[in-house]
């Protein structure tokens, strides 16, 4: 989609355009965006135009692909303008390690994008800063450990849980079908269970729509028209696809306050079924004791709820559907998988301690993790103080992506960046080897909450489908015609396809 059908999209005139992008510019010269008089080099990059910046080179629907090219040619650390918005990039390993590690504190910020801010509003722990993220980050982590991140609570309800999807793939008896949704509600209720204290059926038609409008916003936060929103929000405001995401998150809180509202009323504060209720008896202590302005309200728990929600459900779904479908095009990699797990484990069911005795499994899981890619600039960062990085001067509060497909795909680092190689992460034995550009996750202050998690359910969700199904491209579909394009949106997710399963035992 071109900038200019984004436009066209919302029922602003030409004229009103000119106004307000001649409006724009004043505003622009008048508040100094543009430039950075005096304060030390600052990082080189496209020259922008006033108003549009570099607008007109970025290619809306892979936005990280543009940014990966401009590294080639303005280095490691370069600047771009999305729009008005002046964005440092931080490419490459040993640059983003040095930034989000070395200098985690400057580099630490989080920037909560316009379409995103106007609904949370700087609560939760995704999108927020300061003494409210400093305060729910923690409590989440603390929570999420509690109620089994980690330990072997969770493992049992991994292992239950894709039980359950397994009867399901099962039911479709080798027939093509399309694994999103499945797979979505599966690794849901995981974190469904850790928040809310329950899973859902998967046939219950509210846990459905809560997952699938999740997801839909997930896309349509990445779509090219919101992007265009958060560069010109009052330009942009009429954009379909943002009435969609405001319809969208009217639904979800409705959902979650008839949640809340259940739980509270049959809250037992000594018997916490979940993250919802250690935070109500979290709140209701600090009530007590006289703290009425602390940051465990309620605005900050519906947040973090969406937030836990969306950021387990939709990241770790996407990465065991980029194995299957990896799988499914690679038939020969997938015969070495299963012929390990055959003679490893049989047919009993996987656990987590068997990862170290399946070292190509478990290099072809971090390989899928690497190759997918599924959060190319990780969230936007922003400067916390002034800093001078690698010689350059970035002022305090300025937006900072970590391109961490530049890790992911570095040349310096991978033998084959653009392939699907799980040699990347064995050594000439066939051992497991670790490797430190892999940086799925990010790194630093800002990074991943639930990496334990996620890591703990994507071997078990792969690992047991691998042992149980053999996953092929539907009957008069070649290998080579899977695409391993993604499409677009926020988090890269393959294209829409089918797979079949068909039954091993
Ligand atoms: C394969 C699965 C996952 C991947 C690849 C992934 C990746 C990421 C990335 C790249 C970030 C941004 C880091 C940054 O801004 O530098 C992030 C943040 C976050 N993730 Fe994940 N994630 C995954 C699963 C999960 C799960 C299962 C949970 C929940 C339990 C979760 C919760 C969060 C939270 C709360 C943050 C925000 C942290 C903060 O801003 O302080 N993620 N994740």
């Amino acid at each position: 989609m071109g900038v200019l059908d984004v436009f066209l999209q919302s029922s602003s005139s030409v004229s009103l355009l000119g106004l307000v992008a001649v409006l724009l510019l004043v505003y622009l010269i008048s508040s100094n965006n543009f430039s950075s008089l005096g304060e030390g080099r600052v990082p080189p990059g496209p020259r922008p135009l006033p108003v549009l910046g570099n607008l007109l080179q970025i290619d809306l629907k892979r936005p990280y692909n543009t940014l990966l090219k401009l590294s080639k040619k303005y280095g490691s650390v370069f600047t771009v303008y999305l729009g008005p918005q002046k964005v440092v990039v931080l490419a490459g390993y040993e640059t983003l390690k040095e930034a989000l590690i070395n200098y985690a504190d400057e580099f630490g910020d989080r920037f909560e994008i316009p379409i995103i801010k106007e609904e949370q509003n700087g609560h939760g722990v995704l999108w927020s800063n300061g003494d409210s993220w400093r305060d729910m980050r923690p409590f989440a982590l603390t929570n999420l450990r509690d109620f089994g991140m980690g330990k072997k609570a969770c493992e049992d309800k991994i292992i239950e849980e894709c039980g359950y999807l397994v009867e399901v793939f099962k039911g479709f008896k080798g027939e093509p079908f399309d694994t999103t949704q499945l797979m979505n509600y599966s690794v849901s209720n995981i974190i469904c269970s850790i928040v809310y204290g329950s899973r859902f059926e998967y046939s219950d038609t509210k846990f459905r729509s809560m997952v699938d409008k999740t997801n839909r916003k997930v896309q349509l936060v990445g779509s090219p028209s919101i992007q265009m929103y958060n560069m010109f929000p009052w330009i942009c405001q009429w954009v379909r696809n943002r009435s969609e995401i405001t319809k969208i998150n009217t639904f979800i809180k409705k959902e979650n306050l008839a949640i809340f509202n259940h739980l509270k009323e049959t809250l037992n504060p000594q018997l916490c079924r979940g993250l919802i209720d250690a935070f109500l008896v979290r709140k209701q202590s600090l009530e007590d004791s006289g703290i009425t302005n602390s940051h465990f309200h309620d605005e900050n728990l519906m947040v973090i709820i969406q937030n836990l929600f969306v950021a387990g459900t939709e990241t770790t779904a996407t990465t065991v559907r980029w194995g299957l479908l990896l799988m499914a095009k690679y038939p020969k990699i997938q015969d070495q998988v299963q012929e390990e797990i055959i003679r490893v484990i049989g047919s009993r069911q996987v656990q987590i301690e068997d990862r170290k005795s399946l070292p190509f499994t478990d290099a072809v899981i971090h390989e899928t993790q690497r190759l997918a890619n599924i959060v190319p600039m990780a969230l936007p960062h922003r400067t916390s103080k002034d800093v001078t990085f690698q010689g350059f001067f970035i002022k305090k509060g300025t937006v900072v992506y970590p391109l961490l497909t530049s890790v992911l795909y570095d040349e310096s680092e991978w033998e084959k960046p653009l392939s699907f190689h799980p040699a990347h992460f064995l050594d000439k034995d066939g051992k497991f080897v670790k490797r430190d550009a892999f940086m799925p996750f990010s790194a630093g202050r800002r990074i991943c909450l639930g990496e334990s998690l996620a890591r703990m359910e994507l071997f078990i969700f792969f690992t047991t489908l691998l042992q149980r199904f053999r996953f092929t491209p539907p009957p008069g579909v070649s290998e080579d015609e899977l695409d391993l394009t993604p499409r677009v949106g926020f988090t890269l997710n393959p294209s829409p396809h089918k797979l079949c399963a068909v039954p091993l035992m």
